[in-house]
């Protein structure tokens, strides 16, 4: 689904109609397909189900790979009891140093709060969870989430809300994945080793199925066939003086001031756990924690500037 688009005026055009949300959306069987347990998938309409009981969960994938642009789903988690079921979504490259961008959504016992735990692969290497609540009951309604994927960043969106930004800092000798195509993934499946109150909480399957719903299926990225070599993806995917993406635009390479100040009120309210500030695992912060959105709000915003001051919000 690559978009070229060669006139100033159509991008713009475009553009307006991401950020209005319009960006149309398809159909679970145009960009996915099963990926394992076919006879837990329950097709309804616009909707698609997975199931998860005692016999198996069940898991889809996207047919391509992409690099760089915004995928975005809206997902209705399991009501009622979900302990110990975890609903991930992610996208994700292959092999021993491959990237990945995840959103798991850890059930929990009835009436208690889901927990969103992100992470952030690049060659191989995690380690990068961050934990949230989210404000609203994701179990009741459908929410959208999104990855917004660029040369200079990674955002992870709720309904177009950033929650969380993995910013490229190559410039400091940290790698940022920009060279590797993604699938993009969902599936649900029985962790009640950790998910829920650490392992505490196991699954009850008195209460499966356990049923995950979808719709609102869009992909607007830079769409790289299997045969393809990375060099050649690299090139093909890259903006350049012929075409341009959207994602490329100089909007796009940073939060805007409005989505800076959204970030900073979900990670005030919402945040539990940032691996940036756990020293108990890591002594010594990872550098990319280092980073504020601070000196950015700073910059265009003198005034409500002493209101955020003090409050630490880094940006892996
Ligand atoms: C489940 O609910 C408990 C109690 O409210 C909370 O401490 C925990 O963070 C919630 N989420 C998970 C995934 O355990
Ligand atoms: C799955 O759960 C059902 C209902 O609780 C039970 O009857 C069945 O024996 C279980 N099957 C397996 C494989 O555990
Ligand atoms: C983090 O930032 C502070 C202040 O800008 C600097 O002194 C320190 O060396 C930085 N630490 C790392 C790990 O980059």
């Amino acid at each position: 689904m690559a978009v070229l688009f060669k006139m100033p005026v159509l991008l713009g055009f475009f553009v307006g109609l991401m950020v209005l949300g319009l960006a149309s959306s398809a159909e679970f069987h145009e960009l996915f397909q099963p990926g394992w347990a076919n006879d837990h998938f329950i097709y309804e309409g616009e909707l698609l189900k997975l199931k998860l009981d005692n016999f198996s969960g069940a898991g889809f994938a996207s047919k391509s790979r992409y690099l760089f642009g915004k995928v975005s789903m809206q997902i209705k988690l399991v009501e009622g009891d979900s302990a110990g079921t975890v609903t991930a979504y992610y996208m994700s490259s292959e092999g021993p140093y491959h990237n990945e961008f995840d959103f798991e959504f850890l059930g929990n016992t009835t009436g208690e709060p889901y927990l969103l735990q992100t992470n952030v692969y690049v060659n191989g290497v995690g380690n990068r969870e961050q934990r949230m609540n989210l404000w609203f009951d994701p179990t009741k309604d459908f929410h959208s989430y999104s990855l917004l994927w660029n040369q200079r960043q990674v955002v992870f969106l709720v309904d177009e809300t950033p929650i969380r930004v993995h910013t490229n800092m190559e410039h400091k000798g940290i790698p940022f994945p920009k060279d590797q195509a993604m699938g993009v993934y969902s599936s649900i499946w029985n962790a009640d080793d950790w998910a829920t109150q650490g392992g505490l909480v196991k699954t009850d399957w008195s209460h499966a199925p356990f049923v995950a719903s979808y719709k609102g299926f869009e992909i607007d990225a830079c769409e790289c066939p299997v045969s393809v070599t990375t060099d050649e993806i690299a090139k093909k995917c890259s903006s350049s003086a012929e075409k341009r993406f959207w994602w490329d635009e100089p909007t796009m390479s940073e939060l805007s001031l409005h989505q800076s100040h959204q970030l900073v009120w979900v990670r005030a309210n919402h945040l539990v756990y940032d691996y940036c500030t756990d020293t108990a695992r890591f002594p010594v912060k990872p550098v990319e924690s280092n980073q504020s959105i601070e000196s950015r709000i700073r910059k265009e915003e003198m005034g409500g500037y002493m209101a955020l001051k003090g409050m630490h919000v880094g940006q892996c």
